[in-house]
């Protein structure tokens, strides 16, 4: 039996400790933001945060989170009250398909913890690992800036790609 704890809320799932943290996720706790893409820690789809920071779930076994704190997409609002960083991604209107996005939504927010007023060039090397196929980048892009100014923590900038 391992327990973890996930949106605040502890956790005791009766799974191998190799298994995936996104499978227990989707699987165990009923939590489906994250997303499957690859599998492999290269796409971004399934990203949560652990102690802070943004990690690939399908690549993190759940044996290693006794005592650490992970945070799914789930855990900034709830559907009727979105997240600040939500409310921008559906003001950005950021979503195609929408396969990415949770992923998405929790790489910004680990940035946005981390360094309050990211700089153009900051969100876009943070955001590189994450993968969007349907090329919905820039959106994104605007989404995280306007959350960061809705948060107050930088002065409103102009667009990069107009508005
Ligand atoms: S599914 Fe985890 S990084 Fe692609
Ligand atoms: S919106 Fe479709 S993969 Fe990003």
């Amino acid at each position: 039996m391992i327990t973890l704890t996930v949106n605040g809320n502890a956790h005791q799932v009766d799974v191998d400790p190799e298994t995936p943290l996104l499978y227990v996720l989707r699987d165990e706790l009923a939590l489906n933001g994250a997303k499957f893409g690859c599998g492999l820690g290269q796409c971004g789809a399934c990203a949560v945060m652990v102690d802070g920071a943004a990690v690939n779930s399908c690549v993190v076994p759940v044996g290693t989170l006794k005592g650490r704190r992970v945070v799914t997409v789930e855990g900034l609002g709830t559907n009727g009250k979105s997240g600040v960083l939500q409310q921008a991604f559906i003001d950005e209107q950021a979503a195609q398909c929408g396969y990415c996005i949770a992923g998405m939504i929790m790489r910004a927010h680990a940035l946005l913890e981390r360094n309050p007023a990211p700089s153009d060039a900051d969100i876009r090397t943070h955001m590189e690992p994450n993968l969007c196929r349907c090329g919905t980048h820039l959106r994104i892009f605007r989404a995280i800036r306007r959350a960061s100014e809705t948060l107050g923590r930088s002065p409103a900038q102009p667009h990069p790609a107009g508005r």
